[in-house]
């Protein structure tokens, strides 16, 4: 599939087909080609996904995001949480193949780019997060599969659902399945003029 195919067939699907199944190993290799090449910011890969498998955790979810369908009937539900100290924690081991003067710089740059920035580090993880998103609903629209991206929820009550550790934060979700719904029609688009804006506003 062409890129501009996958780009213009995407859409926020709100019924899935609850019979549908993507097997563990298409799961796998679908977010093993996301991780693999989507871009993060100085390489962090800042996403730690939670895969949704148990049916009563499904169930719960769904009570905290405004009983929405997606929840319990895609075969894929993906709660994007991020490690918001990887910055710290992962720094040297994500340039390790690299030529050591260029690991000394990306260490170094990464150091001053966070160190004592705690607005600058939820940031980036959520510019990571929704480039991740966007990578794979593309990517599952290549491999004929729908989803929808997801924030309608009470981000309070996941963490505790999750178990989130106390440096990530849960980005958004991300439902993959089964279209069993028409989209509705895309409308309401912004004209170019409106959003664009060359070299200052
Ligand atoms: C960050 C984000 C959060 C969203 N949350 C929800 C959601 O909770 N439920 C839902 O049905 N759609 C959700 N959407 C889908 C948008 O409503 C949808 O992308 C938009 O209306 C444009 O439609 P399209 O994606 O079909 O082109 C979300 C989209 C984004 C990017």
């Amino acid at each position: 599939m062409n890129v501009i195919d996958a780009i213009q067939q995407r859409r926020a699907i709100k019924r899935f087909d609850p019979g549908f199944k993507i097997s563990d190993a298409d799961k796998k290799k679908l977010l093993s080609s996301v991780m693999e090449n989507a871009p993060s910011a100085f390489n962090l890969q800042h996403w730690r996904p939670v895969l949704v498998e148990n049916v009563e955790l499904r169930k719960q979810i769904r009570e905290i995001a405004w009983d929405q369908p997606q929840v319990t009937e895609s075969s894929l539900l993906i709660v994007l949480g991020a490690k918001v100290s990887t910055w710290e924690a992962d720094a040297k081991h994500v340039w390790e193949g690299a030529a050591p003067e260029v690991q000394n710089i990306m260490v170094g740059a990464i150091n001053q780019y966070y160190r004592d920035r705690p607005q600058t580090q939820r940031d980036e993880v959520m510019r990571s997060a929704g480039i991740f998103a966007q990578t794979l609903m593309l990517l599952a629209q290549e491999h004929g599969l729908d989803s929808c991206p997801m924030d309608g929820f009470d981000f309070d009550a996941m963490a505790k659902l999750i178990n989130l550790p106390e440096d990530h934060v849960v980005c958004l979700m991300i439902a993959v399945g089964k279209s069993a719904s028409q989209p509705y029609p895309r409308v309401g688009k912004l004209p170019y003029d409106n959003l664009i804006t060359i070299d200052s506003f």
